[in-house]
């Protein structure tokens, strides 16, 4: 090995210590020690990665938790985690898949028919590389998994965050919302690539946000999107083919030393729902516990009304 070679390897090694330290100071901590003993919170996708942190979060500070997952087994296996990490029993499993709307209505209905109260929702459950698969509903699966369920569920809910108001709703979109080709509502329905598919249900889930943020003034009930951060979970396990090999490794193997813990990507969602004084953010993007400005594709005048409108026929909501 030439002293050229020893010399560059020692400048990477350096460089990327400086980086990671540099990532650490930047990530943002909830600072909040706010208790939610007597309130309620459900977490979609809560059996893994960041909706497992936030809900073990909530479980920490006395809340009653409800895991909403597709996958009774490891769903079962986070809340037995749970209750052993917390000493807190209240954390339930229910049953939702977000692939299909007459799941998110069952459960939706047994949560209004059950629980007294809602006073945080977390719509956290996503996919990433769904292809241009189809749901027994007919839309593309990335789109109704990350995005439509997502809208039905939360206004299925709505009666009861009211009812328990101040309440809040939290949606976990992405800094990826921002790229993609441009977003239009009838480019919802049609596969232009993973990428596309991924970054436009995340755009979506934004300009939802802002949308009902304005349809919800007044009301007690505050909602906010947030982007995680880059975080080492498992969200490319649908990924195959090269992009799978690709997307593995960059998240398991190259990138891995650089990426956030699940539990420090739960910041930013843990402080949406417990800090204090943040209502009058309603609508906001937040990253690293920090409220950020619009993403330039959020703020095209009169989209998030368009969207709405699609999504009330896509998921039928008047029935
Ligand atoms: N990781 C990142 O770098 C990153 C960056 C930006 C945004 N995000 C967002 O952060 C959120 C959490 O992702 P994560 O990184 O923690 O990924 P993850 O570990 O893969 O967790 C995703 C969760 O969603 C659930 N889910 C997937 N499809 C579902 C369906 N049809 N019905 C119900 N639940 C379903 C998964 O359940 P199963 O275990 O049963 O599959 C899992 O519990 C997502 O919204 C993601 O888009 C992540």
């Amino acid at each position: 090995m030439t002293s050229y070679t020893v010399l560059s390897l020692v400048f990477i090694l350096i460089s990327a210590i400086v980086a990671k330290l540099y990532l650490k100071l930047i990530t943002g901590w909830c600072p909040s020690q706010q208790c939610m003993v007597g309130k309620t919170a459900i977490i979609t996708g809560a059996n893994t990665g960041i909706g497992f942190q936030t809900a073990l979060d909530f479980a920490k500070r006395g809340a009653r938790v409800i895991l909403a997952c597709r996958n009774y087994k490891k769903a079962e296996a986070a809340r037995r985690d749970i209750i052993k990490m917390t000493d807190n029993p209240n954390v339930f499993v229910k049953i939702v898949d977000m692939s299909s709307f007459e799941s998110v209505r069952a459960f939706a209905q047994e949560i209004n028919k059950t629980e007294e109260r809602l006073d945080v929702l977390v719509n956290n459950a996503a996919a990433a590389f769904l292809y241009d698969e189809k749901t027994k509903d007919g839309l593309l699966l990335g789109m109704q998994v990350n995005y439509f369920s997502l809208f039905l569920l939360t206004n299925l809910l709505l009666d009861l965050l009211k009812k328990s108001q101040p309440s809040r709703i939290v949606n976990t979109s992405s800094l990826l919302a921002e790229y993609g080709t441009a977003f239009s509502v009838d480019k919802l329905h049609k596969y232009n690539g993973n990428f596309d598919l991924y970054t436009h249900s995340k755009l979506a889930i934004i300009l939802f946000t802002k949308e009902l943020a304005k349809r919800l003034e007044g009301s007690g009930v505050t909602v906010y999107s947030v982007h995680p951060g880059a975080v080492k979970t498992d969200i490319f396990r649908d990924a195959e083919g090269w992009a799978g090999s690709f997307m593995t490794a960059l998240f398991k193997r190259w990138m891995n030393f650089f990426f956030k813990t699940s539990e420090e990507g739960a910041q930013t969602t843990i402080y949406c729902a417990v800090e204090k004084n943040i209502e009058k953010f309603s609508g906001h993007h937040f990253v690293d516990c920090r409220r950020v400005n619009d993403y330039k594709r959020a703020t095209v005048p009169g989209l998030g009304e368009q969207l709405w409108r699609e999504s009330e026929e896509v998921v039928n909501l008047t029935n």
